[in-house]
């Protein structure tokens, strides 16, 4: 029994290992700090709407949709994740801590987001011009929209919170709002 423990910890530690490899760098989760303002932001735009669909597009492990089901548990919380692992490590948390968290493997672009009434995503600048189409085209009026970092260039934000007063630019969050 104890070694079939030690074997199975080991074993996750090792995906663990493969996980990190693969991602080299590209799996950065939003802090603690940042999770707070975003939990704040839907307070204040959202006020006494508590059964929201909340999507997180890139999920990783989830951390982001933890929170906000944590605070929010009226609401349907679901990501999106194209890596086998980082989504592996999200559904392995969400059984640990019996959490009601949904999804969905594979690339957001090939989605649908309509049913979504917040946004969040924390992605590099490449993919951010072809988001924002997307986003326009398909999100319906007045969608919160959450970006960490990086922005759309030619949707003009709602407001910015600086989230690290010593690095205003890393993990800046960004708010619109569908028109
Ligand atoms: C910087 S991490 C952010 C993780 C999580 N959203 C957070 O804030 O803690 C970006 C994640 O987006 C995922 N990703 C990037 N492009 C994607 C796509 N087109 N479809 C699905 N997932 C994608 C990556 O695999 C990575 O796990």
């Amino acid at each position: 029994m104890f070694l079939s423990l030690i074997i199975i910890i080991l074993f996750l530690y090792f995906l663990f290992i493969i996980n990190v490899l693969i991602m080299a760098g590209r799996d950065l989760p939003t802090s603690r700090k940042a999770k707070k303002n975003i939990l704040g932001i839907i307070v204040n735009n959202l006020g006494s709407k508590k059964d929201f669909n909340f999507c997180d597009l890139g999920c990783g492990r989830g951390d982001v949709l933890f929170a906000v089901r944590k605070t929010f548990p009226r609401a349907f919380v679901f990501g999106i994740e194209k890596s086998f692992f980082q989504l592996f490590f999200a559904k392995l948390q969400t059984f640990f801590l019996r959490q009601k968290i949904f999804f969905q493997k594979g690339d957001f672009f090939e989605k649908n987001l309509e049913k979504a009434n917040i946004i969040y995503c924390y992605l590099p600048k490449a993919l951010l011009t072809r988001l924002e189409e997307k986003l326009k085209n398909e999100l319906k009026k007045g969608t919160l929209i959450i970006t960490n970092t990086t922005h759309f260039l030619n949707w003009k934000p709602n407001e910015v919170f600086i989230v690290h007063k010593d690095k205003p630019d890393f993990e800046k969050l960004f708010v619109y709002i569908k028109d």
